[in-house]
């Protein structure tokens, strides 16, 4: 295990709801790196939660800052990043992802659903048909997701400690 690592950052994909944040950390504490979440860095910098973020100044100013925070950490090492759902979409964000190692936590949509039940931080989510919505949003998404270097599929339900450790080995 770690050969694929070798002390490049891990940027942790996946949609909305998947626990890349909670799995972040965990990893982050086992691995012995620093932990970061691209949401929060976003927040910092704007001094504003995402959803005001996007009513004040658009999704598409929202993406700008997520590019400018990925690139703003990629010549960090030894770090856990988890990123928002969407930091595949820009096709230049792969050029910094590609400098470390990409996992795409990969939950059902099901799960996401439950998860995501009543949530008001996420502003795509923030309509009637949000559980269509949702699954769309994946179908459209999972050949980027795909190109990540690790493939990892969570089942509903798994103990943090256990995707953890079965991520572990796969570095
Ligand atoms: C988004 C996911 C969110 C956040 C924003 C947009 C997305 O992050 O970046 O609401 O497009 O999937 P999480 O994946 O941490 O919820």
């Amino acid at each position: 295990a770690l050969d694929l690592l070798r002390g490049a950052n891990l940027y942790l994909v996946g949609m909305m709801g998947a626990g890349k944040s909670t799995l972040g950390q965990v990893m982050a504490a086992k691995l012995g790196y620093r932990f970061c979440d691209t949401d929060t860095v976003i927040e910092q910098a704007a001094q504003q939660p995402i959803p005001e973020i996007f009513a004040s100044s658009g999704e598409a100013e929202f993406r700008a800052l997520e590019s400018q925070v990925l690139s703003q950490l990629s010549p960090y090492t030894r770090m856990v990043i988890a990123t928002g759902g969407g930091i595949v979409l820009n096709q230049e964000n792969w050029w910094h992802l590609r400098q470390g190692v990409v996992a795409w936590i990969d939950v059902p949509v099901e799960e996401l659903v439950r998860r995501l039940q009543g949530d008001a931080s996420r502003p795509l989510l923030q309509r009637p048909d949000w559980q269509a919505h949702l699954a769309q949003l994946l179908s459209d998404r999972q050949s980027l997701y795909a190109q990540a270097d690790i493939h990892l599929t969570v089942a509903a339900g798994e103990p943090t400690e256990a995707i953890c450790d079965r991520l572990v080995e796969r570095l």
